[in-house]
């Protein structure tokens, strides 16, 4: 009886070795910013998943009324998500990381099945992009894993 259980422990933890070589992809990442004279600020998000799903191209923008003091969070694609963490300041530029989420088309153990993945790496944005000079910008590569947390925006 022992003895099964212990073979059987040993088949899990051989599944699980095989799960955790599974290359998920990753996604490059485009995050850019910026603000007019009158107040409106934007950020735009663009993320390119390199797995096995044709065109999953995320994007969306986030934008500030100065009007109506009030923010909207825009994304083509219900299922992703991103988050901004640990921001550290500085003159020209600012390092945080970034978090994304999405459900993705990809095949797993030869079947073609709908998996949510996210992924964290830092990005560094640059100041004083633009013409006036109110922008900023970075890029970063976000490998991706099976994951996680519920939906962080929206
Ligand atoms: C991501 O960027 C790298 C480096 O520029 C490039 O080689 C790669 O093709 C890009 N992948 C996607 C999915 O855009
Ligand atoms: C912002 O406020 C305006 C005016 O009240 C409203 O029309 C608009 O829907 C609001 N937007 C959001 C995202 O709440
Ligand atoms: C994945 O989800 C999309 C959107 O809900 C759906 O159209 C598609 O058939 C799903 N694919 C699989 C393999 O379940």
């Amino acid at each position: 009886m022992s003895v099964r259980t212990s073979s059987c422990l040993h088949l899990l933890v051989a599944a699980a070795s095989f799960a955790a070589a599974t290359d998920y992809g990753y996604w490059n990442v485009t995050y850019t910013g910026g603000a007019s004279a009158t107040g409106y600020r934007y950020h735009d998000i663009t993320a390119f998943y390199s797995g096995y799903s044709p065109d999953r191209r995320a994007t969306c923008r986030w934008l500030y009324s100065p009007e109506f003091r009030n923010e909207t969070l825009t994304c083509n694609d219900p299922s992703f998500s991103y988050e901004l963490v640990d921001s550290q300041r500085r003159l020209t530029y600012v390092m945080t990381d970034i978090t994304l989420q999405q459900t993705v088309e990809i095949v797993v153990v030869g079947k073609l099945q709908n998996v949510t993945l996210g992924g964290t790496a830092p990005i560094t944005l640059k100041y004083n992009l633009g013409a006036n000079g109110r922008g900023f910008g970075g890029e970063t590569v976000v490998q991706a894993q099976k994951c996680c947390k519920g939906r962080m925006n929206g």
